[in-house]
């Protein structure tokens, strides 16, 4: 592939111009959501999709999220429904994807589906991807802005680590708050977790009044992002761990002091949040294994150690 001049643009009503222009040209855009930065295109045009697709090295099995405004414009590409209704009236928008039925009219290029007869829509709560979706009045396919099987960026320095060079342009909006991708539910009618993230599944549960079984596994992935081996640092990585060994270095949380830590007072959200950047700044210190302290598995932990489990899986 050619290298591009990756533009840098201000997080301001220019900036947004500029890449509404950028995305009406078929380009990529990384973007700021709460949850990572997001490499999208028109979800629309197949040659733009395909751009996110060789721009990642990612395997095309692997289905995108559609980024849009608001519930009316969800409406336009998925089949909407009571349920949908009361999830999204609660939770959107933030860090929250609900796997729908995709409408016949919806005019959604296949590749962002890979071919499903269901589409995954979120509707992102930063103001930046706010003031990006309204401005470009269209569905934004946007898997997070690294490298496929790699750490996703949580801030616009991460994004440029991994694809300066390969995309056309990044908004730089600052670190993202929530800092791990948003829980999928699928509603295709069944409610099922496809991937715990951002939003606790415990506050999913209050909400229907079910245990959500986690639906899918490794080996028969229900969201492809199930793949085992995946969000990999370079070094190796260690769970549960109380000290380092020999050639670690420890990743702490809580009363696990570390060689830097998660959340010294043992807050989940600041975890999450300090997670991917964490990991990128072990990584770039030559660490051969990364032990990270045991993380309870409640609210936001489930999210954290379903990253930190692929992180650790063999590849
Ligand atoms: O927080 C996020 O969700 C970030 C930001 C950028 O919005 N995006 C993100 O996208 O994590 P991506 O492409 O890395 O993850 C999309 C996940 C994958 O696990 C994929 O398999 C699943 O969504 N997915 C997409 N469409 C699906 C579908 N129709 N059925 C089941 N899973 C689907
Ligand atoms: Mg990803």
């Amino acid at each position: 592939m050619s290298e591009l001049a990756t533009e840098r643009l201000d997080p301001d009503a220019g900036g947004v111009a500029r890449a509404v222009a950028v995305l009406r040209a078929c380009g990529r855009v990384a973007f700021p959501t709460e949850t990572v930065y997001g490499l999208g295109a028109d979800a629309r045009e197949g040659t733009a999709v395909a751009g996110i697709y060789s721009a990642k090295g990612r395997p095309s099995f692997n289905p995108l999220i559609a980024h849009v405004a608001d519930i009316a414009m969800a409406q336009r590409y998925v089949l909407w429904s009571d349920l949908a209704d009361r999830v999204a009236q609660a939770f959107w928008p933030g860090p929250l994807t609900l796997v729908l039925p995709l409408r016949a009219d919806a005019g959604i290029s296949p590749l962002v589906t890979a071919g499903l007869s269901t589409l995954a829509v979120r509707v992102p709560a930063h103001p930046l991807a706010q003031e990006l979706l309204r401005a470009f009045d269209g569905p934004l396919a946007a898997p997070s802005a690294n490298p496929s099987g790699r750490i996703s960026p949580t801030v616009p320095e991460h994004v440029l680590a991994g694809l300066d060079g390969a995309i056309e342009s990044v908004l730089m909006g600052g670190p993202c708050e929530v800092g791990v991708e948003s829980t999928i539910l699928g509603l295709a009618p069944e409610p099922v977790l496809l991937r715990p993230g951002g939003l606790p599944a415990e506050a999913l549960e209050a909400l229907l009044g079910v245990l959500l079984e986690e639906g899918g596994s490794a080996e028969a992935p229900l969201a492809p992002g199930q793949l085992l081996s995946h969000y990999a640092p370079e070094a190796g990585l260690r769970m549960n761990a109380t000290s380092a060994g020999e050639g670690e270095v420890l990743l702490g949380f809580g009363p696990v002091k570390g060689d830097m830590t998660l959340s010294a007072s043992g807050d989940l959200h600041e975890a999450a949040a300090a997670l991917f950047g964490a990991l990128h700044a072990l990584d770039g210190q030559g660490a051969r294994v990364i032990a990270v302290a045991p993380i309870p598995e409640t609210g936001l932990g489930r999210a954290i150690n379903d990253r930190l489990r692929r992180a650790a899986a063999p590849r």
